[in-house]
């Protein structure tokens, strides 16, 4: 059992979570996650590590509350426990002194941004950080952000700031510009990265993605979360998450991600109907005055 030590919404429906889990926090490195099962008729859940600290023996993740899954962890109040967290799974994030390194993120994926900034910044790059979301209530840890990062730039799709738009119209902007780039680093949903890909495609800037598809076991056998990255079909669990986003076939990605929209629908509405009495913990707005209710 893993005991949840810190639970605070950060954006509608965005829930930061910390849990005691002192063997992952000792291994752990930027672009590596866990899969977590709420109890034992959970799923496999997996979620990016969005930072961890050795000596406390805790990791963090950001979540969205999309389905079944998300909505269980979410009605967990601070000191339950969640049955299995396994990790540190996947292909650490390759780091190395690349010179000037954009780190685009929004949503959830600002979440595991925070852990690559900095292994960016120790290895000596320069980053510049371009956060996105819909409006100012949906974008979260900026000041931790612009502390990390040389330069953040933060563009809300609803234009209601100097910098309209979305990441990938800032990246075509800055590199159209003239601005260096020598590497990005995407984290976010499956669209927002597939045109950040497209927009840095014509410059030719290697722009790696951490692909989020449907996982079973996690460990390479069933085959669940296979991805077509250069014509090869490669597995996001071993040989990722981290992948070229100029070379993945979006197309399979995203419809592969949508195959079983009909099962999970049903099943959220049957446990949402059985489990009316946990939906008042789940609590994914924060109040007006920017504080979270928790
Ligand atoms: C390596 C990896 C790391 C991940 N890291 C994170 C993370 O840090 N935070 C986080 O919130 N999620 C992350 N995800 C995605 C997360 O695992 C799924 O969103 C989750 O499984 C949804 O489960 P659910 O039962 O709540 O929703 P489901 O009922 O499974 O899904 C509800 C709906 O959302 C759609 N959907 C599912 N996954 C996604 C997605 N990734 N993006 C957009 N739509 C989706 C489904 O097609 C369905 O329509 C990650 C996935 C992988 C593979
Ligand atoms: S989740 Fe089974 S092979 Fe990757």
């Amino acid at each position: 059992m893993y005991r949840i030590c810190e639970k605070e919404v950060l954006a509608p429906n965005i829930i930061h979570m910390r849990f005691e889990a002192p063997r992952i926090a000792e291994a752990a490195r930027p672009g590596q996650f866990l899969i977590l099962r709420v109890d034992d008729r959970g799923e496999r859940l997996p979620l990016s590590l969005a930072g961890w600290d050795p000596e406390l023996g805790t990791v963090d993740v950001v979540f969205y509350v999309l389905g079944t899954s998300t909505m269980k962890l979410a009605s967990l109040k601070v000191g339950d426990n969640v049955l299995n967290l396994a990790g540190p799974l996947g292909e650490p994030t390759e780091v190395s002194r690349f010179g000037e390194v954009i780190c685009a993120c929004g949503c959830f994926g600002i979440g595991p941004t925070i852990p690559l900034i900095k292994a960016l910044k120790d290895a000596g790059n320069r980053v510049v950080t371009v956060v996105e979301g819909r409006g100012r209530s949906f974008i979260f840890w900026e000041e931790r952000l612009r502390d990390l990062s040389d330069e953040l730039h933060v563009v809300f799709g609803d234009g209601s700031c100097s910098e309209p738009g979305w990441a990938n119209k800032f990246i075509s902007r800055y590199l159209e510009e003239g601005n260096r780039a020598d590497r990005i680093f995407v984290h976010g949903c499956p669209f927002m990265m597939m045109v950040v890909s497209e927009a840095s495609r014509p410059f030719g800037v290697k722009t790696v993605v951490s692909l989020t598809p449907l996982m079973v076991d996690g460990t390479g056998m069933c085959g669940a979360c296979r991805v077509e990255v250069g014509g090869e079909t490669r597995f996001a669990c071993v040989d990722g998450p981290d992948f070229d986003g100029h070379l993945v076939n979006w197309r399979t990605l995203t419809n592969r991600m949508r195959q079983l929209v009909d099962e999970e629908d049903l099943s959220q509405r049957l446990w949402e109907r059985r489990n009316w009495h946990r939906l008042v913990h789940i609590q994914t707005n924060c109040n007006t005055n920017g504080r979270c209710y928790r």
